[in-house]
This record gives C-alpha cells, structure tokens and sequence, in this order.
C-alpha cells in the first residue's frame, strides 16, 4: 500500500486539501493512519446496514473514496441489494472500481460523479452512509441533502454518519485535538506533516458538535438518533426514519 507522504515537506506551499490524484493513491494509508479506530467503524458499519438494508434495495455509500466500505459490505449483505458509491473525485472513483474488482465483488455497482453540494438523486435507497463526507460538504447544503435523503428513504431507512466533530464545551477542543494528534505522531506523521494537513484542511472540513449533527437530523425528518461510536473528537451515529 503506497505510504502517504504528501505533508512531509516543508516547503510545500500551503493549498485547500482536494480528494486529487496523489489523494487518491496514498488514500487507503492516509485514513487508517488518520481515523481512530477506522477499521473498526467500518465493520460497525456494515452491522449497522445488515440490520436495516431491505432485499432488492440500494445501498449508497456518499463519499465513498477508495471502496473501503462497499468491500466490507459486500461480505455481509445478500446479493440482492445493489451498491451506488458516489464521489465528486474521478480519481477516487477510478480506484474504488479496480479495488472492489481485486476485492472479488461481483454484485451490480453503480459509480457515479455527483457534487453532493448541488444534488443528489437515489433511487430506491434503504440505508444510506456518510462516512467522513458531510463535513466536507458546505454547511449550508447540509440540511437540503439530509432533506432529500429522508424524503427518498422508506420508513425505518436508515443514515449512518460519521463525522470529526468539534467538543459541546472549547474546554475540551484544544485537549482533544492535542490526543488526537498524539495519536497521528503514534501512527507515524511528525510534527510538520500534522500541522501543514490541519492548515490545508481547515477550509474544507468544517465540523459540527454531535448535538449539532443529531439536531440536524431530526430537523430533516429522521424520528430517533443514536451515537453508536465516539473517539474524542469523532463520532459515528445512526437515524432512523
Ligand atoms: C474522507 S473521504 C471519505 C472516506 C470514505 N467514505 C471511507 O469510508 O473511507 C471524503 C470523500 O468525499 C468526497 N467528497 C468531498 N466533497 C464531495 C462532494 N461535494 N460531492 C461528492 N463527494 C465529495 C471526496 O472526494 C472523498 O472521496
């Protein structure tokens, strides 16, 4: 698996972090060395929609990067439930497709280019997963696609989202954060890589408290949210509608 090195430089100029092609190769080292606890959330995952995916539906996975999830879901999931993976980067659509085929998936899978700031359209969806995706979305756009995702969804359809987010109290901001990049120096990024990916990413991903997640998701129609993981500054959570 190629290493991520992209913030290992010094003198690279500062610049908005894009899912582009150098993203897209060192993508898969990049998030487990990244995301607590990320292989475990996966396998929570794909729990998560065995519970509430329905025979002969979709399953969209929005955001879905190098294939990670789909793979996993894959395992679990009878054949008769079809994948959508969605992701405005054609880099990252180009090697989720080659994972999940060296990954031996066979069942129908739809990829496609969206902007999920302007729209999206599912078609017959019974779970639905954001993981790590919304908050790169702007946060005005939020609501209308939580919006929409609720209206396509059947009653007892499900979100599933994981997100960074921000602490209830600033208290507890800095001493979160100063953990979590402890754990990125434990997972192998010096002091230099972690400070210039913050500085590229601080336009870009835009968290939100979990009580500002949960609230927005009753807002857009979901009846019951529940945390089903929280790791300091990230959580995972599930709606139901
Ligand atoms: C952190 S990655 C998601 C990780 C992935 N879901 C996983 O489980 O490994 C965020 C993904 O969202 C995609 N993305 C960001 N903004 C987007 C947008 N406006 N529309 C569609 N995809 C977007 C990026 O290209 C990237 O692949």
């Amino acid at each position: 698996m190629p290493k991520d090195a992209i913030f290992n430089d010094a003198q690279r100029p500062a610049y908005d972090f894009k899912f582009n092609k150098e993203v897209a190769t060192v993508f898969d080292d990049m998030v487990v060395r990244s995301v607590p606890y990320y292989v475990e959330m996966q396998r929570m995952i794909a729990e998560l929609t065995k519970d509430f995916a329905v025979k002969g539906t979709n399953v969209y996975d929005l955001g879905c990067s190098t294939g990670t999830t789909m793979i996993n879901l894959d395992k679990v999931l009878p054949e008769d439930i079809h994948f959508v993976g969605i992701d405005n980067s054609d880099e990252m659509l180009i090697k989720c497709q080659s994972n999940l085929k060296m990954a031996g998936v066979t069942r129908q899978v739809r990829y496609e280019n969206q902007d999920l700031n302007t729209n999206v359209d599912l078609d017959n969806p019974s779970v639905v997963i954001f993981c790590l995706t919304l908050q790169f979305l702007r946060p005005l756009k939020r609501e209308k696609i939580l919006k929409q995702i609720c209206e396509s969804l059947p009653e007892n359809g499900a979100v599933i989202l994981i997100e960074k987010i921000l602490t209830e109290h600033s208290i507890f901001n800095r001493l979160f954060i100063e953990h979590y990049y402890d754990f990125k120096k434990r997972n192998g990024y010096n002091e230099i890589e972690i400070a210039k990916k913050r500085e590229s990413l601080e336009n870009v991903l835009v968290p939100y408290k979990l009580s500002e997640n949960e609230e927005l998701l009753r807002n857009c129609g979901f009846r019951y949210t529940e945390v089903f993981f929280k790791w300091y500054n990230f959580t995972g959570l599930i709606a139901i509608k």
